[in-house]
């Protein structure tokens, strides 16, 4: 049976979001918590389970302070070659006094940390050549730990209006100085079943655009 996840309150998001040192970063984290559904993905995916997990292209660490919210403690260490964004994390974490999250800076082309147990992937493979996905989607599967999960979220390559919207966007995120980078490359559903199932995981893949136009997806691979 699936266990119960709670949802937290909107005052309880609104606290995460007075963490944010900048205003930016403060409305971000709002308009983030309260309408992308893919941290209350993740913490279905991993609740009942005492398993650490990695944060892979972790931003400011919004999806450990969600899971906190909603009462789940298990360690976090979440790593992002962005090292502005690292510091806003470990600020963040430091300020809402929360044990056992790290934040490091690191290249996810070149360097996973060593770890054992649920491993997360969101919006980052687009940064990525395919030899480069494919690498860190051995890497991240190697990492996780029996009875644990490798969660992704990625916008999928195909023909439909919602790529063409997500490609648009995250075009739009580079020149705004969110992102550091334009997209690269988007990777394909055939491209996930064969580099996870090749790992050794079991791979669900699902829509996961809730009420966004991108052409999102929910990518599990379970070991
Ligand atoms: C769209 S943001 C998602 C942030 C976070 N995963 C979340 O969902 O809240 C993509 C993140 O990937 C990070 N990123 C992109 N390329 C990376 C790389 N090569 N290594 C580590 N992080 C990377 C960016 O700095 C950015 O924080």
């Amino acid at each position: 049976m699936t266990p119960s996840v709670p949802t937290p309150s909107t005052e309880a998001l609104e606290k995460i979001a007075r963490l944010c040192k900048r205003r930016w970063d403060r409305h971000y984290t709002r308009a983030k918590l309260r309408s992308d559904p893919v941290y209350g993905a993740v913490m279905r995916e991993i609740a009942g389970s005492t398993a650490p997990l990695l944060d892979t292209g972790c931003g400011i660490g919004l999806l450990s302070h969600y899971i906190r919210a909603c009462g789940h403690t298990v360690p976090v260490t979440g790593f992002d070659y962005d090292e502005r964004k690292i510091t806003a994390a470990k600020h963040m974490a430091a300020l809402a006094g929360h044990t056992q999250l790290s934040f490091t800076a690191g290249d996810a082309r070149t360097t996973v940390p060593e770890f054992s147990g649920h491993v997360v992937i969101l919006d980052i493979l687009q940064f990525f050549t395919e030899s480069e996905q494919d690498t860190l989607l051995t890497a991240a599967a190697k990492r996780v730990a029996p009875g644990a999960k490798l969660v992704i979220r990625s916008g999928l390559r195909d023909d439909s209006w919602r790529f063409r919207i997500t490609v648009l966007c995250d075009y739009f995120a580079k020149l705004c100085l969110w992102m550091k980078a334009a997209p690269t490359r988007y990777p394909d559903a055939p491209q996930f079943r064969r580099v996870l199932e090749a790992a050794g995981l079991r791979v669900r893949i699902e829509p996961m655009w809730g009420g966004t136009p991108f052409n999102n997806f929910l990518i599990v691979g379970e070991r």
